[in-house]
């Protein structure tokens, strides 16, 4: 092979891999945010609301305060991430906080005021807003009850 067809054969194998190379890095994708699913976020809150009435059942208001703030920022990522979802017929930008925010206030006054009565009546009426929120969703076979045991095995939920 003379060294004029070796040059001419090098440059169309160089071309080659410029091109592949090119469309190669048009193709790749900038990486995704990750945007968590309103079904994972639920998951989450529903961890938070059996916390929550433990740590409230056993006068925790430390652990109950702390549940109430991750419960309330769990509702902030709903409306955030989900402003309006496929399958629920109203925006949750207007359905979240019509049915958790009083709730999520008179939490906050009991674990305030230290009143476990009053702490009870509002986990109940937050249980309360989970479902009818649920409903209004058209998810209301995802009803939600207070916790009747302690949602895992490997937190101590009394005071310290
Ligand atoms: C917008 C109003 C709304 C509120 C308020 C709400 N949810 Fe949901 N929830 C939904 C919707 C919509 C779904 C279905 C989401 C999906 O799967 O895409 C859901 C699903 C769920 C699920 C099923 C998750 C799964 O994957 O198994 C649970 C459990 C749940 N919610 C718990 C709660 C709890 C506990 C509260 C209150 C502390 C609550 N939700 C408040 C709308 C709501």
């Amino acid at each position: 092979m003379d060294n004029t067809r070796l040059a001419t054969i090098l440059s169309i194998a160089a071309l080659a891999i410029a091109v592949v190379a090119f469309v190669q890095g048009r193709g790749q994708k900038v990486p995704e945010a990750y945007v968590p699913g309103l079904g994972e976020i639920m998951t989450l809150q529903q961890m938070r609301h059996a916390k929550l009435a433990l740590a409230g059942g056993m006068a925790n208001w430390q652990l109950a305060d702390y549940e109430t703030d991750e419960l309330n920022e769990g509702f902030e990522d709903m409306v955030k991430f989900h402003p309006t979802h496929e399958k629920v017929p109203k925006p949750l930008t207007e359905l979240v906080p019509q049915y958790v925010d009083g709730p999520v206030k008179d939490l906050r006054a009991a674990i305030e005021a230290k009143d476990t009565a009053k702490f009870d009546a509002a986990f109940d009426a937050l249980t309360a807003g989970c479902n009818g929120c649920h409903e209004a969703a058209n998810f209301k076979f995802n009803r939600v009850i207070r916790p009747t045991a302690p949602p895992v095995p490997n937190q101590d939920f009394r005071p310290n």
